[in-house]
């Protein structure tokens, strides 16, 4: 793992900008997108900048169940607000939360995956280590599958909402198998809550109890911390 230190989430943006930018260059065609405060910064560089991802297909980590898409707290919404408006792409892939069937629809994503292999995945990492909606416990080798949410993350995640009931119970996450077969990863942890899961993400075990040390098995990581993040390294 690189690790970069950055003084704040605004100076972290820049530097995921510059990796994006970088893999742009080196010809990456499939962006593996994330949600959440995290990404803000990077999302605000990439859509204030040139880069042109117009032949350039992205595919999200995850989404809830239960959500429309024009739900203000849905995935599919943010990332029209944050980056789809003002950055087109060829495609934007994300699982559909309203879909009938969504063991079906978690298979379709999965072979959505095989087609566009990844080559850049962005990142966040939740207080308790899960990555996409990877709790942990979750197989290194999971694939997208429907996950049921842990009372922590839905704790983290009410913040976004009106009422604490009406943070979905579920969600459809890539697994972290599916995260390792990115050909790069990009994670980006900002602020002192993030501190034990950035250390146990570097310095701790492998292990499920910790999913993002899965990242320690995988050749090309990119971590970007400011400085309340990495104050426990
Ligand atoms: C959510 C998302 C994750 C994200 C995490 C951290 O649960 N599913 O993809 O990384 O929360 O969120 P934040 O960046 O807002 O701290």
């Amino acid at each position: 793992m690189q690790i970069i230190k950055v003084k704040d989430s605004v100076a972290g943006g820049k530097k995921g900008f510059e990796v994006f930018k970088q893999a742009l260059a080196n010809g990456a065609k499939v962006f593996g997108l994330a949600t959440g405060s995290t990404p803000e910064t990077t999302y605000t560089e990439l859509r204030n900048s040139d880069l042109d991802f117009s032949q350039c297909v992205s595919l999200n980590l995850d989404e809830y169940v239960g959500l429309q898409p024009d739900n203000p707290q849905s995935y599919y919404r943010f990332m029209h607000e944050h980056l789809f408006d003002a950055k087109p792409f060829k495609h934007n892939y994300l699982p559909n939360g309203m879909a009938p069937d969504i063991v079906a629809e978690t298979a379709r994503y999965e072979e959505l995956l095989s087609e566009n292999p990844i080559d850049l995945q962005l990142l966040g990492i939740g207080r308790n280590g899960h990555i996409g909606f990877n709790e942990p416990g979750s197989p290194f080798d999971g694939k997208t599958h429907k996950v049921k949410l842990t009372q922590s993350t839905i704790d983290a995640n009410s913040r976004f909402f009106e009422h604490e009931e009406d943070v979905p119970r579920y969600a459809i996450s890539m697994g972290i198998g599916s995260i390792l077969s990115a050909k790069q990863i990009l994670m980006e942890a900002y602020g002192e809550k993030k501190a034990d899961a950035v250390k146990a993400m570097v310095e701790g075990p492998i292990t499920p109890d910790c999913p993002a040390s899965a990242l320690q098995k995988h050749p090309n990581v990119i971590v970007i911390v400011d400085e309340a993040a990495a104050s426990k390294l």
